[in-house]
Protein backbone atom coordinates (compact mmCIF):
# COMPACT_ATOMS: atom_id res chain seq x y z
CA UNK A 1 0.00 0.00 0.00
CA UNK A 2 1.56 3.51 -1.09
CA UNK A 3 3.23 5.01 1.89
CA UNK A 4 5.56 7.06 1.05
CA UNK A 5 5.63 10.92 0.19
CA UNK A 6 8.68 12.43 -2.02
CA UNK A 7 8.83 16.15 -2.06
CA UNK A 8 9.97 17.35 -5.79
CA UNK A 9 10.54 20.90 -6.23
CA UNK A 10 10.54 21.31 -9.16
CA UNK A 11 8.49 18.55 -12.13
CA UNK A 12 8.05 19.39 -15.88
CA UNK A 13 3.97 18.93 -16.68
CA UNK A 14 2.03 16.02 -18.45
CA UNK A 15 1.54 17.19 -21.76
CA UNK A 16 -0.50 14.70 -24.39
CA UNK A 17 1.59 14.67 -27.47
CA UNK A 18 4.50 16.47 -25.87
CA UNK A 19 6.19 15.11 -22.90
CA UNK A 20 6.81 11.22 -24.88
CA UNK A 21 10.16 9.60 -24.01
CA UNK A 22 12.45 11.57 -26.18
CA UNK A 23 11.32 14.87 -24.92
CA UNK A 24 12.13 13.62 -21.26
CA UNK A 25 14.84 12.36 -22.10
CA UNK A 26 16.09 15.88 -23.24
CA UNK A 27 14.72 16.98 -20.40
CA UNK A 28 16.42 15.03 -18.41
CA UNK A 29 19.90 15.75 -19.91
CA UNK A 30 18.90 19.17 -19.02
CA UNK A 31 17.94 18.39 -14.87
CA UNK A 32 19.57 15.09 -13.34
CA UNK A 33 16.91 15.40 -10.39
CA UNK A 34 13.72 17.09 -11.93
CA UNK A 35 10.17 14.99 -11.37
CA UNK A 36 9.28 14.16 -15.28
CA UNK A 37 5.68 13.32 -15.93
CA UNK A 38 4.35 11.02 -18.87
CA UNK A 39 1.27 12.02 -20.99
CA UNK A 40 -1.63 11.39 -19.73
CA UNK A 41 -2.69 7.34 -20.89
CA UNK A 42 -6.02 6.38 -19.90
CA UNK A 43 -6.60 3.31 -18.58
CA UNK A 44 -8.65 2.06 -21.72
CA UNK A 45 -5.79 2.60 -23.64
CA UNK A 46 -3.05 0.62 -21.15
CA UNK A 47 -6.01 -2.14 -20.91
CA UNK A 48 -7.04 -2.84 -23.84
CA UNK A 49 -4.01 -0.68 -26.21
CA UNK A 50 -0.59 -1.54 -26.97
CA UNK A 51 0.57 -1.78 -23.82
CA UNK A 52 4.01 -2.00 -23.36
CA UNK A 53 4.08 0.88 -25.46
CA UNK A 54 2.53 3.18 -23.88
CA UNK A 55 4.17 2.32 -20.64
CA UNK A 56 7.97 2.45 -22.66
CA UNK A 57 10.45 4.90 -20.99
CA UNK A 58 14.38 5.50 -21.23
CA UNK A 59 16.26 4.08 -17.92
CA UNK A 60 17.78 7.45 -17.79
CA UNK A 61 14.25 8.68 -17.10
CA UNK A 62 13.84 8.50 -13.40
CA UNK A 63 12.45 9.50 -11.28
CA UNK A 64 9.59 9.82 -13.69
CA UNK A 65 5.62 9.62 -12.80
CA UNK A 66 3.17 8.38 -14.96
CA UNK A 67 -0.62 10.36 -15.47
CA UNK A 68 -3.40 8.17 -15.65
CA UNK A 69 -7.10 9.27 -17.12
CA UNK A 70 -9.80 6.89 -15.37
CA UNK A 71 -12.53 6.95 -13.42
CA UNK A 72 -12.96 3.15 -12.47
CA UNK A 73 -11.54 2.15 -9.49
CA UNK A 74 -11.23 -1.72 -10.38
CA UNK A 75 -9.30 -0.60 -13.65
CA UNK A 76 -7.53 2.35 -12.27
CA UNK A 77 -5.99 -0.54 -9.71
CA UNK A 78 -5.29 -3.01 -12.61
CA UNK A 79 -2.97 -0.12 -14.10
CA UNK A 80 -1.50 1.01 -10.98
CA UNK A 81 -0.12 -2.54 -10.37
CA UNK A 82 0.98 -2.53 -13.96
CA UNK A 83 3.04 1.32 -14.37
CA UNK A 84 4.57 0.21 -10.65
CA UNK A 85 5.76 -2.76 -11.68
CA UNK A 86 7.18 -1.19 -14.45
CA UNK A 87 9.59 0.89 -12.46
CA UNK A 88 7.69 4.00 -12.16
CA UNK A 89 8.65 6.26 -9.50
CA UNK A 90 4.54 7.81 -8.80
CA UNK A 91 1.64 7.28 -10.09
CA UNK A 92 -0.60 10.45 -10.88
CA UNK A 93 -4.60 10.69 -11.48
CA UNK A 94 -5.71 13.33 -13.94
CA UNK A 95 -7.74 15.36 -12.38
CA UNK A 96 -7.65 18.18 -14.61
CA UNK A 97 -7.88 17.91 -18.02
CA UNK A 98 -11.32 19.57 -19.40
CA UNK A 99 -11.63 18.14 -22.94
CA UNK A 100 -14.66 16.71 -24.55
CA UNK A 101 -12.87 13.46 -25.15
CA UNK A 102 -11.62 13.02 -21.42
CA UNK A 103 -15.18 14.73 -20.52
CA UNK A 104 -17.20 11.29 -22.28
CA UNK A 105 -14.84 9.02 -20.55
CA UNK A 106 -16.03 10.54 -17.35
CA UNK A 107 -12.53 11.12 -16.41
CA UNK A 108 -10.40 14.51 -16.07
CA UNK A 109 -11.70 17.73 -14.84
CA UNK A 110 -14.85 16.74 -14.57
CA UNK A 111 -14.41 13.89 -11.86
CA UNK A 112 -14.25 17.33 -9.45
CA UNK A 113 -17.66 17.12 -9.30
CA UNK A 114 -18.42 13.39 -7.98
CA UNK A 115 -16.34 13.00 -4.68
CA UNK A 116 -17.40 9.81 -3.73
CA UNK A 117 -16.15 8.60 -7.10
CA UNK A 118 -12.61 10.08 -6.67
CA UNK A 119 -12.39 9.26 -3.11
CA UNK A 120 -12.64 5.15 -4.52
CA UNK A 121 -10.40 5.58 -7.19
CA UNK A 122 -7.54 7.69 -5.47
CA UNK A 123 -8.02 4.69 -2.32
CA UNK A 124 -8.24 1.45 -4.84
CA UNK A 125 -4.64 3.09 -6.30
CA UNK A 126 -3.13 3.39 -3.13
CA UNK A 127 -4.05 -0.03 -1.81
CA UNK A 128 -3.01 -1.57 -4.98
CA UNK A 129 0.61 0.13 -4.95
CA UNK A 130 3.67 1.24 -2.95
CA UNK A 131 4.58 4.21 -5.00
CA UNK A 132 3.52 7.44 -4.07
CA UNK A 133 -0.20 8.60 -5.66
CA UNK A 134 -0.97 11.99 -6.14
CA UNK A 135 -3.27 13.96 -7.63
CA UNK A 136 -3.24 16.73 -10.21
CA UNK A 137 -6.54 19.10 -9.96
CA UNK A 138 -8.01 22.31 -10.81
CA UNK A 139 -9.40 25.07 -8.61
CA UNK A 140 -12.55 25.01 -9.88
CA UNK A 141 -15.17 23.53 -12.34
CA UNK A 142 -17.81 25.53 -13.89
CA UNK A 143 -19.66 27.36 -11.05
CA UNK A 144 -18.27 25.24 -9.25
CA UNK A 145 -15.44 27.43 -8.60
CA UNK A 146 -15.63 28.51 -3.91
CA UNK A 147 -13.07 27.83 -2.21
CA UNK A 148 -15.40 25.72 0.36
CA UNK A 149 -15.76 23.46 -3.18
CA UNK A 150 -11.98 23.47 -3.80
CA UNK A 151 -11.62 22.60 -0.15
CA UNK A 152 -13.94 19.87 0.33
CA UNK A 153 -12.14 18.21 -2.49
CA UNK A 154 -8.81 18.22 -1.26
CA UNK A 155 -10.45 16.88 1.84
CA UNK A 156 -11.77 14.33 0.45
CA UNK A 157 -8.01 13.72 -1.42
CA UNK A 158 -6.67 13.86 1.52
CA UNK A 159 -8.56 11.38 3.73
CA UNK A 160 -8.71 8.97 0.68
CA UNK A 161 -4.56 9.06 1.13
CA UNK A 162 -2.94 11.46 -1.08
CA UNK A 163 -0.13 12.64 0.48
CA UNK A 164 1.05 15.48 -2.95
CA UNK A 165 -1.44 17.13 -4.68
CA UNK A 166 -0.81 19.36 -7.85
CA UNK A 167 -3.04 22.07 -8.59
CA UNK A 168 -3.40 23.84 -11.91
CA UNK A 169 -4.17 27.49 -10.19
CA UNK A 170 -7.08 28.17 -12.59
CA UNK A 171 -10.73 26.74 -13.00
CA UNK A 172 -11.31 24.91 -16.08
CA UNK A 173 -14.90 25.77 -18.17
CA UNK A 174 -16.07 22.16 -19.06
CA UNK A 175 -18.00 23.22 -22.33
CA UNK A 176 -17.11 27.04 -24.42
CA UNK A 177 -13.52 26.96 -24.07
CA UNK A 178 -11.38 24.35 -25.92
CA UNK A 179 -8.70 22.94 -24.11
CA UNK A 180 -6.07 25.19 -25.27
CA UNK A 181 -8.26 28.03 -24.16
CA UNK A 182 -8.75 26.63 -20.73
CA UNK A 183 -5.16 26.61 -20.28
CA UNK A 184 -5.24 30.80 -20.88
CA UNK A 185 -8.67 32.15 -20.28
CA UNK A 186 -9.44 31.12 -16.65
CA UNK A 187 -7.19 33.39 -14.60
CA UNK A 188 -4.58 32.23 -12.74
CA UNK A 189 -5.10 32.46 -9.07
CA UNK A 190 -1.89 31.83 -7.25
CA UNK A 191 -3.34 33.11 -3.91
CA UNK A 192 -5.64 30.16 -3.59
CA UNK A 193 -3.14 27.04 -3.85
CA UNK A 194 -1.54 29.28 -0.87
CA UNK A 195 -3.94 29.20 1.40
CA UNK A 196 -4.55 25.17 0.56
CA UNK A 197 -1.37 24.66 1.46
CA UNK A 198 -1.61 26.93 5.02
CA UNK A 199 -4.95 25.06 5.35
CA UNK A 200 -3.43 21.34 4.96
CA UNK A 201 -0.05 21.89 6.32
CA UNK A 202 1.15 18.04 6.09
CA UNK A 203 -0.14 17.43 2.81
CA UNK A 204 2.60 18.90 -0.22
CA UNK A 205 1.18 20.90 -2.80
CA UNK A 206 2.97 22.05 -5.87
CA UNK A 207 1.85 24.68 -7.65
CA UNK A 208 1.37 24.56 -11.67
CA UNK A 209 -0.32 27.14 -14.24
CA UNK A 210 1.98 30.21 -16.20
CA UNK A 211 5.29 29.50 -14.76
CA UNK A 212 7.90 31.43 -17.24
CA UNK A 213 10.89 32.07 -15.92
CA UNK A 214 13.25 30.55 -13.11
CA UNK A 215 12.80 33.25 -10.54
CA UNK A 216 9.44 33.00 -10.96
CA UNK A 217 9.74 29.31 -9.90
CA UNK A 218 12.00 30.29 -6.77
CA UNK A 219 9.59 32.48 -5.73
CA UNK A 220 7.23 30.01 -5.10
CA UNK A 221 8.40 27.74 -2.66
CA UNK A 222 7.95 30.36 0.12
CA UNK A 223 4.12 29.34 -0.16
CA UNK A 224 4.67 25.86 -1.76
CA UNK A 225 6.30 22.32 -2.14
CA UNK A 226 7.07 22.55 -5.65
CA UNK A 227 6.47 23.85 -8.97
CA UNK A 228 5.23 21.67 -12.41
CA UNK A 229 6.16 23.69 -14.94
CA UNK A 230 4.33 23.12 -18.75
CA UNK A 231 4.71 25.13 -22.17
CA UNK A 232 7.18 27.21 -20.95
CA UNK A 233 9.78 24.00 -20.37
CA UNK A 234 9.06 22.88 -23.72
CA UNK A 235 9.12 25.49 -25.61
CA UNK A 236 12.14 27.23 -23.37
CA UNK A 237 13.60 23.62 -22.18
CA UNK A 238 17.10 25.39 -21.14
CA UNK A 239 14.66 27.17 -18.12
CA UNK A 240 15.99 24.24 -15.95
CA UNK A 241 19.34 24.51 -16.93
CA UNK A 242 20.48 25.32 -12.97
CA UNK A 243 17.91 23.82 -11.41
CA UNK A 244 19.97 20.94 -10.23
CA UNK A 245 22.34 23.34 -8.62
CA UNK A 246 20.22 25.72 -7.38
CA UNK A 247 17.04 23.53 -6.26
CA UNK A 248 19.38 20.58 -5.30
CA UNK A 249 22.33 21.86 -4.19
CA UNK A 250 24.29 19.61 -6.83
CA UNK A 251 28.04 20.83 -7.87
CA UNK A 252 28.19 19.80 -10.81
CA UNK A 253 29.41 22.61 -13.48
CA UNK A 254 26.04 23.73 -15.35
CA UNK A 255 25.77 22.31 -18.95
CA UNK A 256 25.58 24.49 -22.04
CA UNK A 257 22.90 24.42 -24.50
CA UNK A 258 25.58 23.15 -26.87
CA UNK A 259 26.77 20.15 -24.90
CA UNK A 260 23.30 19.31 -24.31
CA UNK A 261 22.73 19.78 -27.88
CA UNK A 262 25.33 17.49 -28.60
CA UNK A 263 24.18 14.82 -25.86
CA UNK A 264 21.23 14.43 -27.65
CA UNK A 265 22.42 14.23 -30.86
CA UNK A 266 24.07 11.03 -29.89
CA UNK A 267 20.77 9.71 -28.23
CA UNK A 268 19.46 10.94 -31.89
CA UNK A 269 21.72 8.52 -33.78
CA UNK A 270 21.04 5.94 -31.17
CA UNK A 271 17.34 6.40 -32.16
CA UNK A 272 17.66 6.88 -35.58
CA UNK A 273 19.33 3.53 -35.82
CA UNK A 274 16.40 1.44 -34.31
CA UNK A 275 14.04 3.41 -37.09
CA UNK A 276 12.80 6.28 -35.14
CA UNK A 277 11.77 8.74 -37.35
CA UNK A 278 14.22 11.86 -37.24
CA UNK A 279 11.21 14.69 -36.86
CA UNK A 280 9.92 12.44 -33.86
CA UNK A 281 13.20 13.17 -32.16
CA UNK A 282 14.25 16.45 -33.15
CA UNK A 283 10.91 18.55 -32.38
CA UNK A 284 11.32 18.78 -28.88
CA UNK A 285 15.04 20.50 -29.17
CA UNK A 286 13.98 23.10 -31.63
CA UNK A 287 13.64 25.90 -28.70
CA UNK A 288 16.85 24.86 -26.74
CA UNK A 289 18.51 27.90 -28.24
CA UNK A 290 15.52 30.29 -27.51
CA UNK A 291 17.06 33.78 -26.71
CA UNK A 292 20.58 33.07 -28.14
CA UNK A 293 21.98 34.36 -31.09
CA UNK A 294 21.05 31.80 -34.64
CA UNK A 295 17.89 30.70 -32.48
CA UNK A 296 15.56 31.47 -35.33
CA UNK A 297 18.19 29.72 -38.34
CA UNK A 298 18.78 26.63 -35.91
CA UNK A 299 14.55 26.23 -35.13
CA UNK A 300 13.96 26.66 -39.05
CA UNK A 301 16.83 24.58 -40.85
CA UNK A 302 15.37 21.43 -38.46
CA UNK A 303 11.81 22.21 -38.51
CA UNK A 304 11.75 22.45 -42.85
CA UNK A 305 13.91 19.38 -43.55
CA UNK A 306 13.51 17.01 -40.70
CA UNK A 307 10.78 15.51 -42.35
CA UNK A 308 12.50 14.63 -45.22
CA UNK A 309 13.47 11.19 -45.72
CA UNK A 310 16.92 12.45 -47.19
CA UNK A 311 18.07 13.91 -43.95
CA UNK A 312 19.48 11.77 -40.66
CA UNK A 313 21.10 12.96 -37.50
CA UNK A 314 23.46 14.77 -39.66
CA UNK A 315 20.84 17.64 -39.83
CA UNK A 316 21.23 18.19 -36.07
CA UNK A 317 24.83 18.64 -36.07
CA UNK A 318 24.45 21.03 -39.07
CA UNK A 319 22.22 23.17 -37.11
CA UNK A 320 24.01 23.13 -34.68
CA UNK A 321 27.18 24.24 -37.22
CA UNK A 322 25.10 26.92 -37.90
CA UNK A 323 24.19 28.30 -34.38
CA UNK A 324 27.36 27.61 -32.19
CA UNK A 325 29.74 27.82 -34.93
CA UNK A 326 32.88 25.41 -35.39
CA UNK A 327 32.53 24.44 -31.86
CA UNK A 328 29.60 22.42 -32.67
CA UNK A 329 30.87 20.22 -35.45
C1 LIG B 1 0.01 20.30 -25.35
C2 LIG B 1 -0.45 20.13 -23.93
C3 LIG B 1 -0.91 18.91 -23.50
C4 LIG B 1 -1.32 18.73 -22.18
N1 LIG B 1 -1.68 17.46 -21.76
C5 LIG B 1 -1.95 17.26 -20.44
C6 LIG B 1 -2.13 15.95 -19.93
O1 LIG B 1 -2.01 14.95 -20.64
N2 LIG B 1 -2.43 15.83 -18.60
C7 LIG B 1 -2.53 16.92 -17.77
O2 LIG B 1 -2.78 16.77 -16.57
N3 LIG B 1 -2.33 18.17 -18.23
C8 LIG B 1 -2.02 18.36 -19.51
N4 LIG B 1 -1.73 19.61 -19.96
C9 LIG B 1 -1.74 20.74 -19.01
C10 LIG B 1 -0.36 20.93 -18.37
O3 LIG B 1 0.02 19.77 -17.64
C11 LIG B 1 -0.37 22.13 -17.41
O4 LIG B 1 -1.28 21.88 -16.37
C12 LIG B 1 -0.79 23.42 -18.12
O5 LIG B 1 -0.14 23.57 -19.37
C13 LIG B 1 -0.47 24.64 -17.23
O6 LIG B 1 0.90 24.71 -16.94
P1 LIG B 1 1.89 25.71 -17.76
O7 LIG B 1 1.26 27.07 -17.71
O8 LIG B 1 3.19 25.64 -17.01
O9 LIG B 1 1.96 25.19 -19.15
C14 LIG B 1 -1.31 19.82 -21.27
C15 LIG B 1 -0.83 21.06 -21.72
C16 LIG B 1 -0.39 21.22 -23.02
C17 LIG B 1 0.15 22.58 -23.46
Amino acid sequence: MSEQTINHPISIAPMLKWTDLHHRYLMRLISSRALLYTEMITTGALIHGERERYLAYNSEEHPVSMQLGGSDPEQLAFCSKLIEQHGYDELNLNLGCPSDRVQSGQFGACLMLDHQRVKACIEAMIESVDIPVTAKIRIGVDEHDSYEHLHAFTSMLVEAGCKTIIVHARKAWLSGLSPKENREVPPLDYPTVYRLKRDFPTTLFVLNGGIETFEQIEQQYEHVDGVMVGRAAYHNPYLLAQADQKLYGETTPVKSRHQIALEYCNYIEHQCSKGVRLNKLSRHILGLFQGEKGAKRFRRLISENAHKDSYGPELIYKALYFTCGEQAA
